[in-house]
Parts: C-alpha cells; structure tokens; sequence
C-alpha cells in the first residue's frame, strides 16, 4: 500500500445533513495524505456515515458491513470506518458486535479524523464520540461529492435540544449551535462563483438560528436574506423548520425575496393534540393551522410538505382519524411518512408504552400513504396550465432527449430541452403530469 496518498470511499445514509458532513468529512480528509475516490474498489478505507433515526435505518447499514466483509476478504488491508449518528448512539460498543468495524467517529469527533486513522494504521483500534458545545466546523470549506454542480447543502447549525419524546437525535448530535454567519454567507458565495445556482440552509431546527454579532443578534430570517442578497439568480432553500418556531419574520423574508424558494418543509408528526403533547412537539393543532393559514395569506402560491410518524405510543383509531383529517385540510404537496420505531434512551422508551401493534402500525402508515398519494395528485394537477421558472438540473434518466429541473415549489418538471443545459432558468409552462413529475414544453 502506498502510504502516502491512501484512499477513502465515503458511503452516506440518513438525512441531508449527514450528507453535507460527508462534505466535511472529504475536506478534513482530503487536506491530509488522503484522497476522496468514489471508486469504492480502489479504496483503502471505506468511511460510512450511518443514521440511527429508526431500527431499520440501523439495520440496513449492519446488513451493508456483513456485505463488506466479501470485499476485504478480497483486499485484506481494507479498513471499514463508521461515522455519523448510529456511531455516536453505540460508541465502542459497535465494533465489539460488529468485528469488521476498525474505527468510530460521532457527528463533533470529525477533526480528530485523521489521527484516528493513524491509530487504524498502526495495527490498534479508534474511537472518538465525544460530543462538543461549540464544534461548527464553520471554517472548513466542504468537498462537494457526488454534486450535480448546481445545488448544494450548507450547514448552518448543528445538535438538537428539542427532544421530542421519540427522536434520537438530540443523543446522537448533542447541543444545539449556530454557525457564523459571515462563515454561511462567505460559503454561499463562494458556490455561487463557482456557478452553483442552489443553496439549500441546513439545521434541525432552522428557526432557533441564532448569532450574536458584537451585541446583535442575528435570527435565521435575516440570515437567510443575506444569502438571498448574494445575487437574484441563486436559489435559497432551507430544512427543517419546526412548526412551534415558525416566524411572521421568515414567511416575510421568504415573500420579499423571489429566490428564496416556495417552499416550506413544516414536519407536523401527527394531527392529534394528545400526540402532540406526548410527543412533546410543544404546539398544537390549531397552532399548526394558524402558521399554515399565516403562509398562505402571504405566499398562495407556496408548497407544504410534511413529516408524520404513525403509531406512536399510545396513538389511538381517532388521533390516526385527526391526522387523516389534518392532512386533507392542509392538502400537502408531497410528505415523508413512518411507522414509529422506538429508539433506546429517547424519553418514550423511559416513560411511554410502545403499545400499537405493528399490523395496525402499517395499517395506519398504509392509510396516510395512500391518501398523500390523492393530495399529491391534486396539488400536481393544480399546476397543470400554469408557468413555472425552472432551474435546469440534468437530463431525464428516462428520456436522453429531455431536460428536467425543478420550479421553486420543489417540483421535478421535465420537458424537451434541445439547446439549453444545466445550470439555466427557464420558464416552462405544464402540460400534464404524474403524482410525482410535471410534464412541460418551454415557452418561448
Ligand atoms: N428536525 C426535524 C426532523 C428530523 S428527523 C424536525 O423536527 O422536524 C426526520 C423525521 O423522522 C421526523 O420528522 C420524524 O417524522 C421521523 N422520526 C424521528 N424519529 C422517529 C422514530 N423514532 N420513529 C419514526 N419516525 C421518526
Ligand atoms: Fe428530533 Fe424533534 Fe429535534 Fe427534530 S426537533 S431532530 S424531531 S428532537
Ligand atoms: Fe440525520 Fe439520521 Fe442522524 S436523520 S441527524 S443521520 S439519526
């Protein structure tokens, strides 16, 4: 093995940002004697950053390292790293139930990154999960991997302190802290010079941003201004938004600013008070309703997606009813739907009873799936006859001939493109469409 220039493939699961750690993980990485491959058969280490959000998330990624032991029987010298927040939850107690596994890193413990692999090197076993208050990494300037070139994700905060009674999260990627925003804007512009044309603003929970900027403070619907500032040809995008802290502040930055997109991701998890409540979502329905009436007052044209978790503990026929009716009310544009898992150590699995059978479970997801299916339809059809600007991402993968990209409702619009390509605008105007895709022909 050449010892000088080893390689690391790095395979990403769970949420979007786990994927823009991996980003971090290849800069930190890379500024050393390593190099990112994406050829996974060159590598000499294999870093998977993994997601512990529910049990079959953690299954997929145990069932992955049994795969992997065919390939290092091949390569004997290969090593097998795991990152990210199933890391964090096990600690060194993963390499012990899985032998492969010759290092761990927590979401804070990515720095330590390359003297973790020195210890691999010399024959011994690495770990590193501590968690931090403070780590942003806001300095690092991320590897794009596996990027169209045109979107790209930016961290802007880091950790959970909602704890809401099934999520993990909060275990896994500890206190919540925001990033600089002269770090964000600096990142933002950067892309864009390099002709990104996307930014999508990343944390748990966007609305709790928060920097104080020598006595004053900066709140996420100034920070996503500024970046929308950057030029009117970038689009802005952000993920999550917790429903009990969306502002009037950010629907009226959001309304202000044409490329900041239309677009809100508001995770509800469940249309029943008493969920809600042992959920500990700190909002209500009619809570919920009002941030929603308060949207489309401002922005008519804006989509709403959604999370909603089916089966919690304790979640009888008539909360899933209220969900079903809730999202009939609201009509979301496209949602995210589970069956609840619980997580080992969450406040549920202290205090609660995870007491809904898993046929009824699924009986209940199999629902909420179905009827999404109808509102997505519905909303899908809506736009049929109407004009959208669309940013170009790529070729049609079953089309060679046509283009697709997305309008700022997040909606994937493909359409005969002869003579244009990715990274430009262009006004389409829709035809037709499926429950997931509209179909267009540009207009001229
Ligand atoms: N910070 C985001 C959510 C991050 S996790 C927010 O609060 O909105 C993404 C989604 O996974 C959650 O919205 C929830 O719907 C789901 N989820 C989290 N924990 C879960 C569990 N234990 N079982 C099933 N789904 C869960
Ligand atoms: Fe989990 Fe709630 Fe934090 Fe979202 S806000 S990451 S669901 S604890
Ligand atoms: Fe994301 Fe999964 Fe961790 S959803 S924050 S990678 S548990």
């Amino acid at each position: 093995m050449d010892t000088n220039n080893r390689k690391i493939y790095i395979e990403t699961y769970g949420c979007q940002m786990n994927f823009s750690d991996s980003e971090i993980v290849g800069s930190i990485l890379s500024t050393h004697e390593y190099t990112i491959t994406d050829e996974i058969n060159e590598a000499d280490y294999i870093l998977i950053n993994t997601c512990a959000i529910r049990d079959n998330a953690e299954q997929r990624i145990r069932k992955r390292l049994r795969e992997l032991k065919a390939l290092q029987r091949k390569r004997p010298h290969l090593k097998i790293g795991v990152l990210g927040c199933m890391a964090e939850r096990l600690k060194d107690a993963l390499m012990e139930e899985e032998d492969n596994v010759s290092l761990v890193a927590g979401p804070d413990a990515y720095r330590s990154l390359p003297s973790l692999l020195k210890e691999v090197d010399s024959g011994h076993k690495a770990a590193n999960v501590l968690l931090s208050e403070e780590e942003t990494y806001g300095e690092i300037d991320p590897v794009r991997l596996g990027s169209n070139g045109i979107s790209a994700f930016i961290s802007i905060m880091r950790g959970c302190e909602n704890f809401c009674a099934y999520c993990v999260v909060p275990y896994t990627r500890g206190r919540e802290r925001s990033r600089d925003p002269k770090t964000i804007v600096d990142e933002a512009r950067r892309l864009f010079e390099k002709g990104y044309k996307e930014v999508t603003l990343l944390g748990q929970n966007v609305n709790s941003y928060r920097w104080d900027e020598s006595g004053t403070m900066v709140t996420f619907p100034q920070l996503i201004s500024r970046v929308a500032e950057i030029n009117p040809q970038l689009r802005v995008r952000y993920s999550t938004s917790h429903p009990k802290d969306l502002s009037d502040e950010l629907i009226e930055a959001m309304a202000t600013h044409d490329n900041i997109c239309k677009c809100i991701h508001l995770p509800v998890q469940s249309g029943s008070n008493h969920m809600l409540k042992a959920m500990n979502r700190k909002y209500t329905v009619e809570w919920y309703m009002d941030r929603i009436e308060a949207i489309r007052r401002r922005m008519p044209d804006c989509a709403i997606t959604t999370d909603v978790i089916a089966g919690f503990c304790g979640e009888t026929e008539d909360d899933h009813l209220q969900t079903l009716e809730l999202f009939r009310k609201v009509g979301y544009d496209y949602s995210f739907m589970f069956k609840y898992s619980m997580r080992p150590n969450t406040y549920a699995h202290k205090y609660l009873n995870d007491n809904v059978s898993e046929e009824e479970k699924t009986r209940r997801l199999e629902e909420i799936i179905k009827l999404q299916g109808e509102l997505s339809l519905e909303s899908y059809r809506r736009d049929v006859g109407k004009r959208f600007e669309v940013l170009v991402e790529g070729t049609s993968k079953r089309n060679k001939a046509q283009l697709f990209g997305r309008n700022s409702q997040n909606k994937v619009i493909v359409f005969d493109g002869e003579g244009h390509s990715k990274g430009e605008y262009i006004t389409v105007e829709v035809t037709d469409c499926t429950s997931a895709t509209l179909i267009g022909h540009i207009v001229k």
